[in-house]
């Protein structure tokens, strides 16, 4: 019936101008990273509606400040950030990778093929390419492994000295508590303009100390942690005006100054306290040189209990018998305020082993930009550990399209076409890679291609200083495996 089949096209029609709005939405994200991707990537400069101006070399950097309303972008944007989230790195990848799948599997659609198949082949090119990175994943040895550093580097984009400190930071924290999933190395970074960088052995809250009358500095000591303010219990106001109520008051006082001298009779040298600090604690604690924090946020008070060893505690356990508080106390072998930087170092805790990355850069741009570099960095150097690594520069991509290729005729008819599209997306890094360092992707993507096939390597790309074939495992350009895991993985999830 002509009506019935004029409903039918426009459904069609329908159907493609919505996967094509999809497509180019998706592609119109891709398009903003494509350019910042690998060793030649270039900055791009974001400047928002306000003027406020970021230079930055991160992909999601750039998503993150991406005012996207279609719900297709928006979905790829959601991938990148859970990448971001979940790995802290490789989001420039998984968003070009996502991309290219929707991109190939659209024009596969628009010839002819159906969904179903396309996405069968999609489903079933993954699941290859992941049992072959698995495959090819290298563990590593433990915390002194030099792979290490060539994953911060690689991460860090070149930058020797944060890739230094950062193996010096993961040396120090340890292997247990990095493999942790409650614990982000990248959270130890404290960037500061107009220092030096280095690592501190422990940690850092960002204020002074109550009073100059107080030491500025205490060694080997005993610390508090309050999570309460440090002052007397108070009596209702409209008590006070009694004479029950003002003897009550005064009692509370006198046992509040017991306390205080229980504390000073325990050895406590340093006392961290989340909120306020009465005069007479003040006065007392000053008489007796031990430096107290103040107003110190409970995620600082937190780690400076973890890392001294000790619990924090509420006002009212401190009428506790000294033998039973003492249990709760921290210890440190160094606890000194920065005048300078106006903050308080806790060095050597007996707790839980920490450090802090004291980052430094010439200007806030500078600074901002090494920030989210050694946050890379990090994350990638965390994952090494979690999941193994890969070797880089796209060559392991690559290696895994020519195995997909060999399974190309597994698959039942037109379902092969969606295995195309996963080996376009396993070949789009190193393309783009080679594009955005100046070169002819078609050809030097070719010439690597029947490199790793000849030299059965898999780590072979091309340097993209000199357009030779090289060695990425050799040249220490190594990846954390779960980022191209994860990458691929994503897109399984979305089918
Ligand atoms: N010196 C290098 N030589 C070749 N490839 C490199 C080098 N340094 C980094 N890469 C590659 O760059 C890619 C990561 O680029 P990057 O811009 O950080 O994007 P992403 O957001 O995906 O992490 C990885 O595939 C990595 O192997
Ligand atoms: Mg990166």
């Amino acid at each position: 019936m002509p009506i019935k089949q004029i409903t039918d096209k426009s459904e069609v029609d329908e159907r493609a101008s919505a996967l094509i709005s999809n497509a180019s939405a998706i592609q119109a994200v891709a398009a903003a990273v494509e350019g910042t991707l690998g060793p030649k990537g270039l900055d791009t400069m974001l400047v928002d509606r306000f003027g406020e101006v970021v230079v930055t070399n991160a992909g999601f950097t750039i998503l993150d400040h991406m005012e996207v309303n279609h719900p297709a972008a928006r979905m790829l944007i959601h991938i990148a950030k859970a990448q971001h989230e979940q790995i802290g790195d490789g989001t420039t990848t998984a968003t070009l990778m996502a991309g290219t799948m929707v991109k190939e599997g659209l024009e596969h659609i628009l010839k002819g093929v159906p969904v179903t198949r396309v996405v069968e082949g999609i489903r079933r090119g993954e699941e290859l390419a992941l049992t072959f990175l698995r495959q090819r994943s290298r563990q590593l040895t433990g915390i002194e492994d030099p792979l290490i550093y060539s994953v911060a580097l690689t991460a860090g984009r070149g930058q020797g000295d944060i890739a230094r400190h950062i193996a010096v930071a993961v040396g120090i924290i340890g292997r247990e508590r990095l493999l942790s999933p409650t614990f982000r190395l990248r959270d130890c970074l404290l960037p500061e303009k107009g220092i030096q960088s280095e690592i501190l052995p422990g940690v850092v809250i960002g204020r002074r100390r109550l009073n100059k009358q107080m030491p500025g500095a205490q060694r080997n000591a005993l610390v508090l942690g309050l999570e309460d303010a440090l002052e007397p219990e108070r009596v209702e106001e409209e008590a006070l005006s009694t004479e029950a109520g003002f003897q009550r008051s005064l009692e509370l006082r006198r046992d509040f100054e017991d306390v205080l001298k229980k504390i000073i009779g325990l050895g406590v040298r340093t006392i961290f306290v989340e909120r306020g600090v009465s005069e007479i604690a003040e006065d007392l604690l000053t008489g007796a040189q031990v430096t107290v924090i103040r107003r110190i946020s409970p995620r600082e008070l937190r780690q400076a209990m973890r890392h001294t060893g000790g619990r924090a505690l509420k006002r009212t356990a401190l009428r506790r018998s000294k033998e039973e508080i003492a249990p709760f106390l921290g210890f440190a072998q160094e606890i000194w305020e920065d005048e300078k930087l106006g903050h308080v170092r806790i060095l050597g805790g007996r707790g839980e082993p920490m450090a802090t990355f004291l980052l430094s850069g010439a200007t806030e741009a500078v600074l901002a930009e090494r920030e989210r570099i050694a946050k890379d960095a990090a994350s990638s150097v965390q994952a090494a550990l979690q999941g193994g690594v890969l070797p880089g520069g796209g060559s392991i991509e690559l290696a895994a399209a020519r195995n997909l290729l060999k399974h190309r005729d597994e698959l039942n008819g037109m379902a092969s076409y969606g295995l195309d599209c996963v080996i376009e997306a396993l070949r789009r890094p190193m393309v783009q890679m080679l594009t955005n360092a100046g070169f002819n992707p078609l050809e030097k993507v070719a010439q690597v291609l029947s490199a790793q096939s000849t030299q059965e390597s898999d780590s072979l790309a091309l340097c993209c200083d000199t357009g030779e074939i090289a060695d990425m495992a050799e040249r220490g350009v190594w990846d954390p495996a779960l980022v191209k895991v994860h990458a691929l993985q994503a897109e399984v999830g979305r089918q």
